[in-house]
């Protein structure tokens, strides 16, 4: 009987996935195959994160401590939204802990980012763009944030030189963000596709934060260039 169960169970879980691949092409058919063994996609659904990168944030956090409640942060490529989920909680930005300071949580995203309580989004909007700074500085307390959060990342053109080159630019243009909006002290954490030029950024964070460290998380793909940068004590450059 326990065996008949257990075939029967394992038919209806061929047929979902057959339903899941019919009319893929073979990528699209190895990619649902990779989400469905992911133990991290699993959990996402379960514990209601918009995606798996949630358990990047967590995993950094948890090792540390980047997000304090009362905290001002900026979410830089906040769509869906997984890592504002994991800011909102961690600094509080929702009241849900009346015993604690109650932060900010502020989102941008060339895409449209859906709702989310405790956290202000800016949909449509390009990180890069000095328009879209002047916002954030309208929008934060004292025009200020402690922590810079990147997990930006351009449309893969496919070429790998070319993707990383390009994350690295955006990384770049964040250091000039951070002069106008992190707080002396402050962090910045942010991806890139390793290559080439990881070490030119490498070096012009440690020009103006103390300490720059290199980050795997181990819910980052094994096989997968993305690394992230975690650059603390953020020295504001005299002008
Ligand atoms: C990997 S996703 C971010 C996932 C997000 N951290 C989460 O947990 O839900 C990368 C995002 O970067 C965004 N992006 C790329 N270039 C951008 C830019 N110049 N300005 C704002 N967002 C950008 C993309 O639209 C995409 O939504």
């Amino acid at each position: 009987m326990w065996i008949f169960c257990v075939q029967r169970r394992c038919f209806h879980c061929s047929l979902s996935v057959m339903k899941k691949l019919k009319g893929k092409t073979a990528t699209e058919q190895r990619w649902v195959l990779r989400q469905l063994k992911d133990p991290y996609v699993k959990a996402s659904h379960a514990q209601n994160f918009r995606c798996r990168s949630a358990f990047k944030l967590l995993e950094i956090d948890d090792k540390f401590g980047l997000l304090q409640p009362g905290y001002s942060v900026v979410d830089c490529g906040a769509a869906p939204g997984a890592w504002s989920q994991v800011a909102v909680q961690r600094i509080n930005s929702a009241g849900t802990d009346q015993g604690s300071p109650r932060g900010t949580v502020i989102g941008i995203d060339l895409l449209n980012i859906p709702p989310l309580d405790g956290a202000h989004f800016l949909s449509n909007h390009d990180v890069t763009d000095p328009a879209t700074h002047g916002k954030l500085q309208e929008l934060l307390p004292q025009g200020q944030a402690h922590v810079i959060l990147s997990d930006m990342a351009p449309n893969a053109s496919g070429f790998r030189d070319m993707d990383h080159e390009k994350l690295i630019t955006m990384c770049l243009s964040l250091i000039d963000l951070a002069e106008k909006i992190l707080l002396p002290r402050g962090s910045l954490l942010c991806k890139y596709w390793d290559g080439v030029f990881s070490h030119h950024l490498q070096e012009k964070l440690s020009s103006v934060f103390s300490s720059v460290r290199t980050i795997k998380p181990d819910a980052s793909r094994k096989d997968s260039a993305e690394r992230y940068f975690l650059a603390r004590m953020y020295r504001k450059p005299s002008k």
